[in-house]
């Protein structure tokens, strides 16, 4: 059977302070809508419905080619008014998922057992037990513990806010059941809002059972008001994908100062020194050593890399045993083969760097195709442009560039070639030849000033 997932992303989000809508801000570097989208979209045979409103335009381009159901509200009158937008497209019969944009982290395995729960008779909804329970909707039991209605916080007499139980807003409840009652509800409250938490009420007295789900940590069911929360829901995420990758066998030098914001897969014996940032998708392979305050985005490195202090690493592809830093920057599309090393200041772009060549201090390397054990002098530099086109350098395997040289591409050093130091190179040199490319050094004897 489908299950409709019904995702609530309409509210403005006005505790954010933000021009953005709240729905877009991240944790981890992704969208909170995106974070709930990415664990419904693991059930089988769903829909997805999101009710957008405020800033409901940059929510769609945000979120553009995927499978989702947009459903406009236009006035934010509440809860059970933003669900009630959603009834003309729901399946009949269906099971319907009721989720919140702004609550972030609940994993796809609690929906599972939501959706369960569902049948002619019967609903469920996710709460939780807080020490401080202000804000939220307060659950009212009966005297055999049964689920009667769920009480908002400006509604609730002084016997209900002291209830620690309170509702998640994440629900599941049958098609049938919501087309009958949310028609029904009233605004007739403290903030005149057509509350979706009435439909609780209207069940008890139907007599539908309501059964209720914790959650295994409370961050998991936590909303996202303000930029306080924000934070403290990142720290907490931060902290269950460091504890994972330790798990995994990555060491830490310390679990509370990295940031993963993608998906980070890691081998045996690897380790993490501090303050490093993990963008996109990033593999190491076992032995993998990374150094302090590095950025590392969308790359592989391969089994025994190095990566020293304050390097920069962007769409790369590193093989083994190579090492990289300190303050490196490898930029898109560059390889790196076996035991390549790419030392301090040194930036590579759209490059392949042969197995074993050293690029130690202070060059660029753009457009360049360099051999196997090729060594490149401090300083030299890959003049790959020429302010309209860019052009490929190529150094033939075993070739040794003097420091300080300017290779005018397009040009070809042939194998085993040597350029001397100071040199600017514009035209080819065959293989195991010497070029020299530099103003004779002068010398006046005797010479005042
Ligand atoms: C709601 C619940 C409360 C629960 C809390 C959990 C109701 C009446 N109250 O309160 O019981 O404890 O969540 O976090 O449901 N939204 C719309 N359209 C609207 C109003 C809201 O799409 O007209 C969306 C918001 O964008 C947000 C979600 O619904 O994603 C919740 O709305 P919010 O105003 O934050 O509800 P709370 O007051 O937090
Ligand atoms: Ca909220």
């Amino acid at each position: 059977m489908v299950t409709d997932v019904v995702i609530l992303a309409a509210g403005q989000g006005t505790r954010m302070r933000s021009d953005k809508p709240k729905v877009l801000h991240a944790i981890a570097g992704k969208p909170m809508v995106q974070h709930v989208l990415d664990q419904a979209q693991q059930l089988e045979n769903c829909r997805i419905h999101l009710v957008v409103g405020h800033g409901g335009d940059r929510v769609r381009e945000a979120l553009k080619g995927q499978d989702i159901n947009f459903v406009v509200q236009h006035e934010q009158l509440g809860t059970g008014h933003a669900v009630a937008q959603t009834l003309p497209d729901l399946n009949v019969d269906s099971k319907v998922l009721i989720l919140y944009g702004d609550v972030p982290l609940a994993p796809f395995s609690l929906f599972s057992t939501l959706i369960e729960q569902v049948s002619g008779s019967a609903m469920s909804l996710m709460t939780v037990h807080l020490d401080n329970p202000t804000g939220y909707g307060r659950i009212v039991r009966n005297h055999d513990d049964q689920v009667t209605a769920i009480v908002e916080q400006k509604d609730a007499n002084a016997e209900q806010l002291a209830i620690s139980e309170i509702n998640t807003g994440i629900m599941a409840v049958s098609q049938r059941h919501l087309a009958d009652w949310l028609p029904k509800l009233s605004s007739d409250n403290a903030q005149g809002e057509y509350y979706l938490t009435d439909v609780i009420a209207m069940a008890s007295e139907s007599g539908i059972a309501i059964q209720t789900v914790q959650p295994e940590h409370e961050q998991q069911v936590q909303g996202v008001n303000n930029r306080q929360q924000q934070a403290e829901l990142e720290r907490w995420y931060q902290g269950q994908l460091a504890e994972q990758l330790m798990v995994d066998g990555a060491s830490l030098a310390d679990p509370s100062r990295i940031d993963i914001r993608g998906n980070l897969t890691v081998g045996r014996d690897c380790f993490i020194d501090v303050n490093t940032i993990f963008e996109g998708d990033v593999t190491l392979a076992d032995g993998v050593e990374i150094g302090p305050n590095c950025v590392v985005k969308n790359s592989n490195l391969g089994a025994g890399t190095k990566v020293e202090a304050n390097s920069v690493i962007d769409g790369a592809q590193i093989a083994e045993n190579c090492a990289i830093g300190p303050f490196a920057r490898i930029r898109p599309a560059s390889e790196l083969k076996a035991g390549a090393k790419v030392g301090n200041f040194v930036e590579t772009k759209k490059s392949v760097i042969g197995a074993g060549a050293k690029i130690n201090h202070l060059t660029y390397i753009g457009d360049a195709d360099i051999g196997a054990k090729v060594n490149v002098g401090a300083g030299t530099i890959t003049c790959n442009y020429d302010g309209v086109n860019k052009f490929k350098t190529v150094i033939g395997d075993g070739a040794f560039i003097g420091s300080n040289s300017s290779l005018v591409a397009p040009v070809t050093i042939g194998v085993n070639a040597v350029v001397g130091a100071g040199s600017t190179i514009s035209k080819d040199v065959e293989a195991n030849a010497l070029a020299v490319g530099r103003g004779k050094q002068v010398i006046k004897t005797g010479w005042k000033k």
